[in-house]
């Protein structure tokens, strides 16, 4: 979490941006070693000597809470006044002149390995399998090769698509993962049949003996921290998008998934890594702080860089209070990761779950399918 301490003198600048600057802005920062407060900064210093940077379309363009050296947004509003522009096209401005004065190091790189996403938190029903579905569909639907794994033993991921579960005593992710199977990972998985999806969303099943995961992986003495990956690794040359609908604890297959999203060599920061879907509530807040340690601890124990790729506040609902405003807003304020979409609870998303139907199938005009299609696009970007 990068939101400055108050003794560093800093001062809080809201303004609207579009989801692509806001996250092209804190990749390019990071790989250039700054945190986004500074790059922000950088990018104003450079606009106040630029006089007339070209308009940018700033359609789409939602709150972003940044922290500036003393005086900054006096200075910035300031000189929006005197340029008659309104903030939003002054920092929209500013940042997409930073950007291209600041080219990624990495620019040279063409392929990137598969992307791996896991859809975690260990706090229950937050949405979790509801945002890995949606996401993964939205993926889908736009082009992507999807691979959806059902990473929770309880299934809801393989129910709520009305797909039977892998059968006892078959190959499973789990077998996979000890080196017990016997036949080739592909051969478990299901397609979706419907048109939208143009059979590129795969998902792999949950089976029965996912409960057991812990326990056995326990017991397996070489090898563990990379079984998932080595499990995986027969089919992913076969996606563009691997996605993990993960369970409600932070157990040790929790571990193993946070370990198959680290960056890996040449990847690109926020290419793979954790999505997490939080509520606008303190108990929210109390498990990210879980969540984050878990995932720093792992870093620093095995040497991994894990990008924590954003959260999607889910179930909001404005008129719930100030309470619920004033959290959302702290999630705002959590530039990095920042929020890169927001679901009210919606009666289509209840539906699909309840009739098993994909949501975009169910309900492909609907908000909440527009929300997932954004999130694919910045997701993908
Ligand atoms: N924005 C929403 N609008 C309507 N229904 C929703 C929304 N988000 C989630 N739901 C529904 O709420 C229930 C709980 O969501 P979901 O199963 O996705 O949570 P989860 O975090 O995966 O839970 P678990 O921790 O048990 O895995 C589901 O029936 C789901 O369809
Ligand atoms: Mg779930």
């Amino acid at each position: 979490m990068t939101t400055p301490s108050a003794e560093e003198a800093r001062a809080k600048l809201l303004v609207n941006l579009t989801p692509e600057l806001r996250r092209d802005l804190r990749i390019r920062a990071a790989e250039r070693g700054m945190n986004m407060q500074d790059a922000a900064a950088s990018a104003l210093s450079l606009w106040y000597s630029s006089p007339a940077p070209p308009e940018v379309d700033t359609r789409g363009a939602r709150s972003w809470g940044v922290f500036l050296p003393a005086g900054g947004p006096e200075r910035f509003t300031a000189e929006c006044e005197s340029r008659s522009l309104t903030k939003v096209q002054g920092m929209a401005q500013a940042i997409t002149s930073w950007l291209a004065s600041h080219p990624s190091p990495s620019d040279r790189l063409v392929t990137q390995p598969v992307k791996r996403i896991l859809v975690g938190n260990q706090k229950g029903g937050v949405g979790k399998t509801f945002v890995a579905s949606g996401l993964a569909q939205a993926m889908a639907e736009a082009g992507l090769r999807v691979l959806l794994v059902d990473y929770d033993p309880q299934g809801h991921l393989t129910s709520r698509m009305q797909i039977p579960g892998l059968p006892e005593g078959s190959d499973s992710l789990l077998t996979h993962m000890l080196g017990e199977a016997d036949k080739h990972l592909a051969r478990s998985l299901v397609a979706l049949p419907h048109e939208r999806f143009g059979g590129r969303l795969h998902v792999l099943p949950a089976s029965k003996d996912a409960f057991l995961m812990d326990a056995k992986l326990a017991l397996l003495q070489v090898g563990r921290d990379t079984c998932l990956a080595r499990a995986l690794a027969p089919v992913e040359g076969d996606y563009d998008v691997i996605i993990l609908d993960g369970p409600p604890n932070l157990g040790l297959a929790i571990d193993l998934a946070i370990n198959y999203v680290q960056r890996r060599p040449g990847e690109l920061i926020d290419h793979s890594g954790i999505l997490m879907p939080v509520w606008s509530d303190r108990s929210s807040f109390d498990a990210y702080k879980m969540l984050n340690e878990q995932i720093e601890t792992h870093s620093k124990m095995t040497g991994a860089v894990v990008d924590q790729v954003g959260f999607v506040v889910n179930a909001y609902d404005s008129r719930k209070g100030v309470v619920t405003r004033a959290f959302y807003e702290g999630w705002n304020e959590l530039t990095t990761p920042g929020v890169l979409a927001t679901l009210k609870d919606a009666i289509e998303g209840r539906e699909a779950s309840d009739y098993q139907v994909p949501l975009l199938e169910h309900a492909p005009d609907s908000p909440q399918a527009n929300v997932m299609r954004g999130l694919a696009k910045e997701l993908s970007a």
